[in-house]
């Protein structure tokens, strides 16, 4: 198979990933944090320096490991953010591209009464012009939640001159890092973001259920699950100290080990130079696409005068369904991609992709050059052309 659905998770992991995970189930796999004993309290010093880790990888400049919020994705820190950052009768902004991890949220919390928001528009590259999202801020304004990356477009977002806009207007700024982290790196200080909602198991290649939530100094989220902490157990109220405010329950411990594990091959990899690699991957392939008759790729990767994009690169074939393109590459070809939406329904109508969608290619670091030739003959064959 080749595997071009890297922005859904990466796959293969790095071996050390599972080697790390299963010598943290055979050893080390118990509860961290809860008891004295000394495998306890190395295990929560693993979780600690994990904590700190993350913290670094984003520049956060609280340099508190405590304000690393672990958490089963971005998915759960984007609800953490949103609903624990909003002020009751708050309002908030967000743009197109947001992923229904943002939207969701926002949506039910407009439902019940909680919050209004706004959507600023992005272009056809799935760009959003600051100026725009400035335009949709009111008085009850408090926070701007922004996808760093399209998860369909690739585009990548201008995220000093947001968090410049957003102090301005005195609001925080939370940034969906799903697509970008550990693939195009974040700082929190340099940009003014307040907090970064990120991904395991994307470009860090860790395992599935790992993420958090990195609060800057500025964030005090509110919880929004109540729970055990292992601290303060006697008192009926959420402990107010983090990370225990926002963390009820027990972690993910295992897959923490897996997570440090990608972080580990990163480092030494270099994640600069495999996100190079991977975005040359991208643009060889949309370059190849473009002389397909009947193919139109979508968005900004490649494209003159983008920003740096994300190895993302969606396409469409003329008169067919992505959908149907989508099975013909699996069951044809042995290509994994992934069709549709991709959970991010407002931006396909600035893109021309309502209501079906696109074919979505993400590359990852273990995609090479040598794979691009037979996407490419795929496509055209289902193409005709
Ligand atoms: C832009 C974006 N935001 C949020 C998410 C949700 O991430 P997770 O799977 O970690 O909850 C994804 C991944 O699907 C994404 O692409």
């Amino acid at each position: 198979m080749i595997y071009c659905d890297n922005a859904a998770t990466s796959f293969p992991k790095p071996p050390a990933v599972a080697e790390a995970m299963a010598g943290h189930l055979r050893a080390e796999a118990v509860n961290p944090g809860r008891s004295g004993y000394d495998l306890a309290l190395q295990a929560a010093a693993r979780i600690d320096a994990l904590r700190a880790r993350l913290g670094d990888l984003f520049g956060n400049p609280a340099r508190d490991p405590n304000r690393t919020i672990l958490a089963s994705g971005a998915t759960a820190a984007l609800n953490l953010a949103i609903a624990g950052l909003c002020p009751d009768g708050g309002h908030v902004v967000t743009e197109a591209t947001a992923h229904n991890s943002v939207l969701r949220p926002l949506e039910a919390l407009r439902r019940a009464g909680r919050l209004e928001y706004d959507v600023a528009p992005c272009d056809g590259l799935g760009r959003v012009d600051p100026d725009d999202l400035a335009r949709l801020i009111r008085p009850a304004t408090r926070l701007m939640v922004l996808n760093h990356a399209s998860n369909v477009t690739g585009a990548v977002q201008d995220l000093a001159a947001v968090g410049r806009l957003c102090r301005e207007h005195d609001l925080l700024l939370v940034v969906d890092a799903a697509q970008t982290a550990g693939v195009i790196p974040i700082d929190m200080a340099a940009a003014l973001v307040d907090a970064v909602a990120f991904t395991g198991h994307k470009g860090l290649l860790g395992p599935t259920g790992t993420g958090g939530l990195v609060l800057g100094p500025r964030v005090e989220p509110r919880p929004v699950r109540w729970g055990g902490t292992g601290v303060r157990s006697a008192s009926l109220e959420q402990p107010a100290a983090l990370p225990y405010r926002l963390e009820a329950g027990t972690l993910n411990a295992t897959g923490c080990a897996g997570l440090a594990a990608g972080l580990d091959w990163l480092e030494q990899r270099g994640a600069a130079a495999l996100a190079a690699a991977e975005r040359e991957l991208a643009a060889a392939f949309r370059a190849g696409c473009a002389d397909i008759p009947g193919v139109r790729t979508i968005g900004a990767a490649g494209v003159a005068n983008a920003p740096v994009a994300a190895a993302v690169i969606s396409v469409t074939v003329d008169g067919q369904d992505p959908a149907k393109v989508g099975a013909l590459l699996d069951v044809e070809w042995d290509i994994a991609v992934r069709t549709g939406l991709h959970c991010a329904p407002l931006v396909h109508a600035y893109l021309g992709t309502a209501p079906a969608g696109t074919v979505r290619f993400s590359f990852g670091p273990f995609n090479t050059p040598e794979q691009i030739p037979r996407l490419l003959e795929a496509l055209r064959a289902i193409a005709g052309a």
